[in-house]
């Protein structure tokens, strides 16, 4: 049985805490709903993309189930998106305490088909975008300490068929989520990387149907893949304070695929 919002939200207390989430309008998608158990932790969200449409329904359906939430517009390879969503953060609570680098997309295909221009928009995207998050967020963490969790993948961790641009992109941002985990310790600002395996989101619709996708899952050790909330759980407990001495890893939320 995959985990729900309701179990997810319950898995630690984020109360007093401020949080701000990137691409988490998508529907079902990961960065939404963590965004949603987050502030049925206690957590007031900022939840941030690049569509005010669908960031007005998620700010509704977070305010739905009592949450506090507001949005802001931001493309994370935008750096003046971020330098105007960092201010709004410090002109509301002057900190933050939690950044969930979770906006993300998957470009796959063959090494010898693969435009260089996907292999840079990968790189924007899942770098790029992180890195100007986490160094945004630095100075709004510093006093108070933080933590920044970035949403990795396995296949930032191991090779996957058809995979080329997304899991060098990947791979990279290990990389800098363990620079970022060694500079942090001065600051009090732990970081950590998860590694969700299959997840079945919008981003998952777009490339698998739901029958692929089953059929794909079943050879996952745990005989399924996960659901947002399962990976949601992951995020409500690593930004709590009962995860106080753990920075610096990789959080492997696959079925098991990785001990293969
Ligand atoms: P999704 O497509 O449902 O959600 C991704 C969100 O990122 C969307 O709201 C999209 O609009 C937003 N986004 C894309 N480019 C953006 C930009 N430049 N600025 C701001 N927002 C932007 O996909 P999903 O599956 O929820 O993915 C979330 C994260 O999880 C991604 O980083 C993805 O790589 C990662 N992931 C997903 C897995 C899966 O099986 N679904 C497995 C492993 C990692």
């Amino acid at each position: 049985m995959n985990a729900t919002v309701e179990q997810a939200a319950g898995v630690a207390s984020l109360e007093g805490k401020v949080a701000l989430v990137t691409g988490a309008t998508s529907t079902f998608g990961i960065g939404r709903v963590s965004a949603r158990a987050m502030a049925m932790a206690g957590a007031y969200v900022f939840v941030t993309g690049r569509n005010p449409d669908t960031g007005a329904e998620t700010v509704a359906e977070i305010e739905a189930v009592g949450g506090q939430t507001s949005f802001l517009k931001l493309d994370v390879t935008v750096e003046k998106d971020w330098v105007e969503a960092m201010a709004a953060v410090r002109q509301q609570f002057g900190r933050l305490d939690i950044l969930v680098n979770n906006a993300g997309n998957l470009a796959i295909g063959p090494i010898e088909e693969m435009p260089l221009g996907s292999v840079w928009y990968m790189v924007n995207l899942n770098i790029e975008g992180a890195f100007l998050g986490t160094s945004y967020a630095w100075p709004l963490m510093k006093d108070a300490g933080g933590v920044v969790l970035d949403i990795n993948s396995s296949a930032g961790q191991s090779g996957s068929v058809g995979g080329t641009a997304y899991p060098s992109s990947k791979g990279g941002l290990l990389g800098l989520s363990r620079a970022a985990a060694i500079d942090g310790r001065r600051h009090g600002i732990r970081v950590i990387s998860i590694h969700p395996g299959f997840t079945w989101t919008p981003g998952m619709e777009r490339v698998f149907s739901r029958e692929g996708y089953d059929q794909g899952a079943r050879n996952i050790p745990l005989g399924r893949g996960a659901e947002s909330a399962d990976i949601a759980a992951a995020v409500v407990y690593l930004a709590s304070d009962q995860a106080k001495h753990i920075t610096g890893i990789e959080y492997n939320i696959d079925g098991g695929s990785s001990a293969r």
